[in-house]
């Protein structure tokens, strides 16, 4: 038995905060964002998104791509830091949104590498004949986790969602998943909840050491990537794309780089959506295949990386 991607969704708010708008927020210029991050503009949500209504609009999208009804699902997974409420889930707001009801629905906290983890629990579910189809969701609003004041965060982060049902399969979709942490680097990277002493006003914010989680990144993510192959046993010459998490575009080139990848097989959206934390690699996933770039039968290798710092990935024929 195996597991493969059935459909894909992706959902992003209308409103775009460009450069040249940051421009006027902070003390930073569209030359700088390009050339450190190759981010050109970001969604910001409306008020009355959250991560279950975006994670929901993309859901449906996925379901109906691989040919599902709501009623055939048989799991809801969310990958989410930016839930409204602790509870319900988000996932559990999505299947009520859906109309999905009477199955298991979580959410999943690993910051930017949210996705894969979801992606890995939702393969382990089906591996272990728990449900044959399950909707994997990650979804996000990192934008108003920034201070608005502060360059070195506000610039990177965008909002949306994307999703992907993963199903039971005789063909062989998924050849490898791979999940890690490294507790130690916690201090880099950190989003911590209102204090309860109210100290903060209610206003808690992103923390970043953008530089160090830089370094660190690239390491870890040049690592993963290596591992992730001899694990399916394919080598890098293989691989059809590389969808990676969208943080930075001189972190994707390094992964890229080390696979021997061109940059036309690298599936690249953070120009146009900035960072969107969980989403970022389903929605990227997502353009990939609309866009008719990736195709059925094609290698693909997907990875993140986040707070925690927490790192994921999946090697994939879709
Ligand atoms: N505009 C202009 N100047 C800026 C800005 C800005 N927006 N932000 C920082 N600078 C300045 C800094 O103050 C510094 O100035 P100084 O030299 O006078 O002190 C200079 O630019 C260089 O700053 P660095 O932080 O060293 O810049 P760097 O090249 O590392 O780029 C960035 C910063 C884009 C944040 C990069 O480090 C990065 O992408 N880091 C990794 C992000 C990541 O992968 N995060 C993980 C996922 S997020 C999650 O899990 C939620």
């Amino acid at each position: 038995m195996y597991t493969r991607i059935l459909g894909t969704g992706g959902y992003l708010p209308q409103t775009v905060r460009t450069n040249a708008d940051l421009e006027k927020m902070v003390d930073t210029s569209d030359e700088w964002i390009v050339e450190r991050t190759g981010i050109r503009e970001r969604r910001i949500a409306g008020p009355d998104d959250t991560a279950a209504t975006m994670g929901a609009k993309a859901a449906a999208i996925a379901i109906k791509t691989a040919g599902l009804e709501p009623s055939q699902i048989g799991a809801v997974i969310c990958a989410t830091t930016s839930s409204k409420n602790a509870f319900p889930s988000s996932a559990c707001e999505i299947a009520g949104i859906l109309g999905i009801s009477d199955v298991p629905a979580f959410d999943v906290a690993a910051a930017c590498a949210g996705f894969s983890y979801a992606y890995a629990m939702a393969h382990s579910m089906i591996l272990s004949s728990m449900c044959d189809n399950v909707l994997v969701v990650g979804a996000d609003l990192m934008a108003e986790a920034c201070d608005p004041s502060d360059r070195t965060t506000i610039i990177l982060f965008g909002d949306g969602a994307g999703a992907v049902v993963l199903g039971k399969s005789d063909e062989q979709g998924t050849l490898a998943v791979k999940l890690s942490s490294d507790p130690s680097f916690a201090p880099l990277l950190k989003l911590p909840f209102p204090s309860r002493d109210g100290s903060d006003a209610g206003h808690s914010y992103l923390y970043m050491k953008g530089n160090d989680v830089f370094r660190h990144a690239v390491v870890v993510l040049s690592r993963l990537v290596t591992q992730t192959l001899e694990m399916g046993g394919i080598s890098p010459s293989d691989l059809d794309f590389l969808v990676p998490h969208q943080a930075n575009l001189r972190i994707i080139a390094a992964t890229a780089r080390r696979l021997g990848l061109d940059m036309s097989q690298v599936i690249v959206t953070l120009d146009r959506q900035g960072n969107t934390s969980s989403a970022s690699v389903p929605l990227a996933l997502d353009e990939g295949i609309r866009s008719g770039r990736i195709k059925r039968g094609d290698m693909l290798l997907l990875e993140s990386f986040g707070g925690g710092f927490a790192w994921g990935s999946a090697l994939v024929r879709y």
